[in-house]
């Protein structure tokens, strides 16, 4: 099981909303998904009320309770979040949550999205996991904690060498807006190498993706015909990346 961690310390970058439609997309190409939800917010439990539930992630961290699901292929079962995840702080938490995450299989991909913060339960996700992949916002002072995502995405790796950082999404990207244009273009400069090749703009389908609980592709307005498409470029990007297909 190929585990994918969606993280930023800043808040509202569209962590959640990434995470969701990368797992109706991985499922939507066959694979059986595990979504972990380790953010008290408990936002991306939300988009997944009616699949199969795999119980709260508390058992995980806590009790490093490892997930054995038994997924069909494009079947998705959530460990959902709780709210006391917030408090859960200490050095056996980090540990608990490498563990149980490392452990834990019975599907194709598993997908964790993460609260705001790089706290233990962050680095314990990160410690037991594949893939790194950082939403970016380009607004003023949002991306001034790159740097400290990087730095901390380099301290782990010293402790776990599987960890492959995807790179740096731009997301939420309002393209009018020439603040933000200048804010890409500057971003690119500095972090070359870790840009990904594609960015995920403002779109109202994807709010109103996440408030149904569904597929980005089964929004059928304009705006959902348009995310589904640039959402599509980036799945395809990263699905290669991961799988080595196309
Ligand atoms: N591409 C987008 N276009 C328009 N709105 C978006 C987009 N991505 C996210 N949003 C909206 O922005 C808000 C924050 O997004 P989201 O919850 O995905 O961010 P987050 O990084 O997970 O936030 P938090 O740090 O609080 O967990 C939500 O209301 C969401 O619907
Ligand atoms: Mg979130």
């Amino acid at each position: 099981m190929k585990k994918i961690v969606i993280a930023n310390n800043k808040g509202g970058v569209g962590k959640t909303t990434i995470a969701s439609q990368l797992t109706y997309a991985l499922a939507g190409r066959g694979h059986s998904v595990v979504g972990i939800d380790l953010d008290s917010q408990r936002n991306f439990t939300g988009a997944f009320e009616a699949r199969q539930d795999l119980g709260n992630a508390l058992e995980l961290v806590i009790s490093c309770q490892p997930v054995a699901a038994d997924l069909q292929p494009g079947e998705i079962g959530i460990l959902s979040g709780h709210k006391d995840l917030s408090a859960q702080n200490s050095d056996d938490v980090l540990v608990n949550t490498r563990n149980g995450i490392a452990r834990s299989g019975g599907a194709d991909f598993c997908v964790i999205d993460t609260p705001p913060s790089f706290s233990e339960l962050v680095y314990g996700a990160l410690l037991g996991a594949e893939y790194l992949l950082v939403p970016i916002e380009l607004k003023k002072f949002s991306l001034d904690g790159i740097e400290g995502v990087l730095e901390a995405f380099i301290s782990i790796q010293e402790h776990n060498s599987n960890l492959t950082l995807l790179g740096l999404l731009p997301s939420r990207f309002d393209a009018v807006k020439q603040v933000e244009r200048d804010a890409l273009v500057n971003v690119a400069q500095s972090f070359e190498r870790l840009m990904i090749p594609h960015t995920i703009r403002n779109r109202t389908a994807y709010v109103q993706a996440q408030e149904l609980g569904a597929s980005i592709t089964e929004i059928k307005t304009r705006s959902g015909r348009e995310a589904s498409e640039e959402f599509g470029a980036f799945f395809d990007w990263v699905y290669s990346r991961i799988t080595g297909e196309i």
